[in-house]
């Protein structure tokens, strides 16, 4: 066994008293403060008697004697408090854990008194688990043995127990000799992009990296086109809103689909009438231009002196050009065969060619078709993003094979979901899409198009 096997430092090892450990907290504050006081007291006493005698002993603490227990109590209380609502003990809720999943062996004995007339429960573990603790910067580890008892299944599973009940993810699991060590990253530091109108929106040039949340960046050159995926009402459409304008920003060309003729036609009194399409025939004629534009791009880059081998449209001055698809699969279900054929080709050819040119696909689809986005094709998508509960079957359109254990998301999550950009993300992650709930996104792209033209 090499060195690197054996965790060294693992932290602290959950004990079953942990559970009490708020009840231990707040005892100690308590007791400190009893014992100062008991030690004012007597040095009260001393000052005032020289003497010790029990009656005077007695009427000298007398008068505050209740003032002590309430002081206790009331110091137990906020301690206890302190400890429930700011600390909150990992430490403990992992005590209960076990206790509640039954991930241990005890025996219970029952005790009466000699003299009162009680009984006193006696717990005595035969088993549990060696699971330790360590709080880390932005992270806590958990490490647990595998000792082969009956509870070991569980305990090669525990993501599926600890994420929703820290409210955390899991970054990374791994097998150190008898241990396996997780590494567990509280959601709340992943902080989501909120807008509200204060952002910026200066014009960027040549820069393709777009923000989704604060730590989470998406480069459209190094991982092109996407594929977001989601129930209806997951919030595709306000992903896509969010993107529109940061593509704006970047001064790049582009062309709404939207067969729904819902949430994106508006658009046309904002950025012109040509650059929307919401009927079969603009939108085809619309893939048909993208295409040629990008045939244009490549001639134009290729008949070039100055090309050189890794040379793409931004050594040539070139635009990124971006055309974001609202609900693919609900106009393929409309087409016939023929049509259906014409708009795959071009599809198929943007999202395989489409990167060195600079032109890109955006796809939103309730349900990824097989029959539209095969497996081959999906896997050239750079951002792949779902949001909202998917079914195992539309995760598994989205993501392709993966052994991720998908956590339900809440109605009252919006905007969460999972994502992965090729590359930098392949396993899905957690994430929230940016907040838009305070934000004007016509006005803010009116702005942005006015900064552009000047
Ligand atoms: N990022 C977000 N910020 C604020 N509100 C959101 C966000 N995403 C979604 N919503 C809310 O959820 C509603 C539905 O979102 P959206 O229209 O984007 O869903 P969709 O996935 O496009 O649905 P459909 O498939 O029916 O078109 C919005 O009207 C909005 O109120
Ligand atoms: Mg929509």
């Amino acid at each position: 066994m090499s060195l690197k096997e054996i965790p060294i430092f693992k932290g602290t090892r959950i004990q079953p008293y942990f559970k009490h450990i708020d009840f231990m907290f707040a005892g100690v504050f308590s007791i400190i403060f009893l014992v100062y006081r008991v030690y004012q007291l007597i040095q009260g006493y001393q000052s005032k008697y020289q003497t010790f005698e029990v009656a005077e002993v007695y009427y000298y603490f007398k008068p505050h004697f209740l003032y002590l227990v309430i002081g206790c109590l009331v110091i137990f209380i906020v301690a206890k408090l302190i400890a429930q609502l700011l600390f909150r003990f990992k430490e403990k809720d992992l005590a209960e854990m076990i206790e509640t999943q039954g991930f241990h062996n005890r025996t219970v004995t029952q005790k009466r008194t000699e003299f009162l007339d009680i009984d006193i429960k006696k717990t005595e573990y035969d088993y549990y688990p060696t699971l330790f603790y360590k709080r880390g910067r932005k992270k806590f580890i958990l490490h647990i043995k595998k000792d082969g008892s009956r509870f070991q299944d569980h305990y090669l599973e525990l993501e599926s127990i600890i994420e929703p009940m820290f409210n955390c993810e899991l970054v990374e699991k791994k097998h150190i000799g008898r241990y396996l060590r997780y590494e567990f990253m509280p959601l709340k530091y992943k902080k989501r992009i909120v807008m509200n109108g204060q952002q910026k929106n200066n014009i960027v040039d040549y820069d393709t990296k777009i923000y989704i949340t604060r730590q989470i960046v998406w480069d459209f050159v190094k991982a092109p086109h996407a594929l977001i995926t989601g129930i209806t009402g997951g919030g595709k459409t306000y992903f896509l809103f969010y993107i529109i304008r940061e593509l704006f920003r970047r001064k790049a060309e582009i062309r709404l689909l939207d067969p729904k003729v819902s949430d994106l036609s508006f658009m046309k009194r904002v950025i012109g009438a040509d650059k929307v399409a919401d009927t079969k025939g603009q939108i085809l004629k619309q893939l048909r231009e993208a295409n040629e534009e990008m045939e244009s791009r490549f001639r134009l880059m290729n008949e070039s002196e100055a090309y050189k081998i890794g040379n793409d449209f931004r050594n040539f001055d070139l635009k990124p050009f971006f055309i974001v698809f609202d609900e693919v699969t609900a106009f393929t279900s409309t087409l016939d065969k023929k049509d259906l054929q014409e708009m795959n080709d071009y599809l198929i050819n943007i999202i395989m060619k489409g990167r060195q040119a600079g032109v890109f696909m955006f796809l939103t689809a309730q349900r990824p078709d097989a029959d539209v986005i095969k497996g081959n094709v999906r896997d050239q998508l750079g951002l792949r993003v779902s949001l909202g509960n998917l079914s195992s079957d539309g995760y598994r359109m989205t993501f392709g094979q993966t052994d991720k254990d998908f956590q339900p998301i809440h109605e009252s999550d919006i905007g969460r979901g999972y994502i992965t950009i090729l590359g930098q993300y392949n396993d899905p992650v957690l994430f929230d899409a940016p907040l838009m709930e305070q934000y004007d996104f016509v006005e803010d792209v009116k702005q942005i198009l006015n900064k552009k033209d000047d």
